[in-house]
């Protein structure tokens, strides 16, 4: 059984005031059957791991090097992460492959420092407008996992995240059928290269524009073990309402 899990992308938002956003999350969720993750931007992940410690809900970076020290200004280690309190880091996002110019093999090599360095790696994958009306979806994606997903990943320490680019901070998800096709898509492609036992407990998560009002309908959907949650994550409120939709799934 695999364990779902909310997990919520703050990005470039918040301050030392966002931090009450969590003190509410603890407070709503004392107790819950689904893994809670919170990605706030590294200048308050020490005091996010701080405020959630005792409870429920974990803490996670965005992002980090390849490498585990050294002469890089202005980058993170993973190792660094996990010292602050990140048990999980979101790599390969969009935002990132698009701003930073982030290739597969980047990622892989981020991955592996992640996970040699005890943390959770979230990969995520996905598909632009152009490459989805070209009808070439599948073989994006193929070639986003086998490009940046490293051979030691296990059902532990990969989660893989499923954001068509065209989604994020939209508003438009792709229909029920779409996300469907592409996480059995990804299961498929995760036994055939683990093997079964390994591809089948990984979780997969779906993100873009996902919020309290349509988290339920995708929840339901096969192979989809939670969200990762942009815009939605950064209010308690709405982000209660997607992990009670996934309590509920
Ligand atoms: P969104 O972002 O929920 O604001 O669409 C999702 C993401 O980028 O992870």
């Amino acid at each position: 059984m695999r364990r779902k899990l909310a997990a919520g992308n703050w990005k470039m938002n918040g301050t030392s005031a966002a931090l009450g956003e969590l003190d509410k999350l603890c407070t709503a969720h004392p107790s819950s059957p689904v893994d809670i993750l919170i990605c706030p931007p590294a200048t308050l992940l020490h005091r996010a791991a701080t405020a959630v410690e005792g409870s429920e809900i974990a803490v996670g970076g965005q992002d980090c090097h390849e490498a585990t020290s050294g002469a890089h200004t202005g980058d993170l280690s993973a190792e660094m992460l996990r010292d602050a309190g990140a048990s999980s880091v979101i790599l390969g996002h969009s935002e990132r492959r698009e701003d930073h110019g982030e290739q597969n093999d980047d990622i892989r090599a981020k991955a592996r420092a992640a996970m040699d360095a005890g943390l959770k790696a979230i990969i995520c994958v996905g598909e632009s407008l152009e490459q989805r009306e070209a009808a070439n979806t599948l073989d994006i994606i193929g070639g986003q996992l086998s490009g940046s997903i490293p051979d030691q990943s296990t059902g532990e320490n990969l989660i893989v995240a499923y954001e068509p680019i065209w989604a994020i901070g939209t508003g438009k998800v792709p229909t029920l059928e779409e996300i469907g096709e592409v996480h059995d898509f990804i299961r498929a492609r995760l036994e055939r290269r683990f093997g079964e036992g390994v591809g089948r407990s990984v979780r997969l998560l779906y993100g873009g524009s996902v919020k309290p009002g349509n988290a339920t309908e995708i929840f339901g959907v096969s192979n989809v073990d939670g969200a990762l949650v942009g815009g939605a994550s950064l209010k308690a409120d709405d982000f209660s309402g997607i992990i009670r939709a996934l309590e509920n799934a």
